[in-house]
């Protein structure tokens, strides 16, 4: 298994932050403003008075023992920073699973950015991770993210009542999941 490699598709490539990526990471997040906050948990300071931004490029490090792994997204051609991907929840023994969760910066939304930042990433799950299943829990007024799951092949199984707290309120969501054998007949695949 080739847990560290990187994967690519595309204009894209999928690679864990380095400490020298915190200032594109700040402004790719404070100029996208509510596009990112509106989905997203808690915004604003934490219950220890840090800013939540730094808080989320803080996390980018943290591999909570092997059951997370979070990655950017990051252009070739520039090297420049345009979202994250993170792998949550990474179970092994019988379930071989993880949660993926994503945003991109505003101004780089609606490019097909993610969608091949989301290929390189299963590829990355399935080849490198050694991974069966990768699910993505999504509210379903969120058209981009569906439609987005949609198109990298994930199937919706069902929705979730009350499932994640967000901004305050329990929310419903859909469950979307894609199996190794589903991803393989789709023929979808990293470079
Ligand atoms: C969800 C999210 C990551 C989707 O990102 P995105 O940029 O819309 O996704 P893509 O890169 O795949 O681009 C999507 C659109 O660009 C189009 N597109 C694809 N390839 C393209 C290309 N080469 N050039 C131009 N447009 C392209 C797609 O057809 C798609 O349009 P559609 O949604 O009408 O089908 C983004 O909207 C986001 O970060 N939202 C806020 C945070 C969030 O919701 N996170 C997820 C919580 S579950």
């Amino acid at each position: 298994m080739t847990e560290n490699r990187t994967r690519t598709h595309g204009r894209v490539l999928v690679r864990p932050a380095h400490t020298g990526d915190r200032e594109a990471f700040l402004d790719l997040r404070s100029s996208s403003g509510r596009f990112l906050t509106r989905w997203e948990p808690s915004a604003g300071k934490d219950s220890k008075g840090r800013d939540h931004d730094e808080v989320l490029f803080e996390r980018m490090f943290d591999l909570d023992g092997g059951r997370r792994k979070p990655l950017l997204v990051v252009r070739k051609e520039d090297e420049k920073p345009l979202g994250v991907i993170n792998i949550n929840e990474i179970s092994r023994g019988v379930f071989q699973n993880c949660a993926l969760g994503w945003w991109i910066g505003r101004e780089h939304a609606g490019q097909g950015y993610m969608h091949e930042g989301l290929a390189a990433t299963l590829s990355h799950v399935f080849l490198d991770l050694g991974l069966h299943r990768a699910e993505a829990n999504i509210q379903p007024e969120n058209t981009p993210s569906t439609s987005l799951a949609e198109r990298v092949g994930m199937v919706l199984e069902g929705r979730s009542e009350r499932y994640l707290k967000i901004r305050g309120r329990w929310r419903d969501h859909e469950r979307w999941a894609i199996t190794i054998e589903t991803w393989r007949r789709s023929g979808q695949k990293g470079d």
